[in-house]
């Protein structure tokens, strides 16, 4: 099974179109040693033909023409994205399922109820795309059911549900339901490998630590380093808290939390921090952030990342 990592950063992407912090500037004008990211999204496959997508970014266009290997062109039209699974319903994870309405089928679409509904109300994108290729949603049961793709054969999906809200946008924003977001474990039955994915993870209930150490690929919320970080540079009034993210360092940081899973040489763990906002100091290869994180054994995910499990 692989997992290829087609964007590494957070809604807004690196560098943010309209953003002149130090990161953005930095990288624009390459006085910083660090790389462009894509906005979130990875893809999954077992023959490197087929691909599960998950989350489709508003980058998608880009981040199929980066991959190759999601055209394999056996006809006139044709993709390597068999199906999506979105995690949730924000802009950053299906923005770009509209980008794909030039299918000849239906997407096959796997979405929790929550999110389908905000799917069809709040961000219309299904009824929209009922007048290009049509969506057929595939349900994402939360009652412990997992999720058996054909895309994936021998490749079993959990979602793991998390504690956060719904979209602005979502008519059910102030009341948010259970299927709202999820983090997703998925195994290879052959290998026995598993993967637990969740770039967005605000508050660790004990299911949520559990999936997580119970992976040997952890590829996890990575959007701020401190809580305060959007507050402090003067570019918003939330937290990463408020949004819904847990920040890096200080005390029940995601540093902290990565620490308690164990990794060793006969069961290596990789620790990959992914869905980093374009303001995170971690995205300066040489800086001390990034000290910290390698000595704790914590990587930062990059654009074209591939893990196999
Ligand atoms: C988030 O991860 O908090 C959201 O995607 C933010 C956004 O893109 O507006
Ligand atoms: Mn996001
Ligand atoms: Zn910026």
């Amino acid at each position: 099974m692989k997992i290829k990592v087609l964007g590494s950063s957070a809604g807004g992407g690196f560098p943010q179109w309209n953003c002149n912090c130090r990161n953005c500037d930095g990288v624009r004008r390459r006085t910083i040693k660090a790389k462009p990211r894509t906005q979130s999204s990875i893809a999954v496959s077992v023959d490197g033909e087929e691909w599960l997508l998950i989350n489709a970014s508003p980058d998608l266009l880009a981040q199929i023409a980066a991959n190759p290997e999601m055209q394999p062109a056996r006809r006139v039209r044709d993709t390597g994205i068999a199906a999506v699974l979105v995690i949730d319903a924000q802009i950053d994870h299906v923005t770009g399922l509209l980008m794909l309405r030039e299918r000849g089928r239906p997407l096959p679409l796997y979405a929790t109820d929550a999110v389908w509904q905000d799917l069809t109300t709040g961000f219309p994108i299904g009824p929209i795309l009922s007048h290009y290729c049509g969506v057929m949603h595939h349900p994402i049961a939360l009652d412990g059911t997992p999720l058996n793709l054909a895309v994936l054969p021998r490749v079993v999906i959990e979602p793991v549900p998390l504690l956060s809200k719904a979209p602005p946008y979502s008519p059910h924003r102030d009341a948010p339901a259970r299927g709202d977001n999820i983090g997703l474990t998925i195994t290879n039955l052959d290998s026995g490998r598993r993967a637990f994915y969740a770039p967005g993870l605000g508050t660790l209930e004990p299911h949520v630590l559990e999936a997580m150490h119970a992976a040997d690929l952890l590829l996890v919320d990575g959007t701020t380093w401190t809580d305060d970080e959007m507050i402090a540079l003067g570019l918003s009034s939330k937290t990463a808290a408020d949004m819904g993210h847990l920040a890096q360092s200080g005390k029940g940081g995601m540093i902290e939390v990565l620490d308690t899973i164990e990794s060793s040489a006969l069961r290596p763990v990789r620790k990959v921090l992914i869905h980093i906002n374009n303001t995170n100091p971690i995205l300066i290869e040489d800086g001390p952030e990034r000290r910290v994180l390698s000595e704790h054994g914590i990587e930062v995910a990059e654009d074209g990342m591939t893990f196999e499990l």
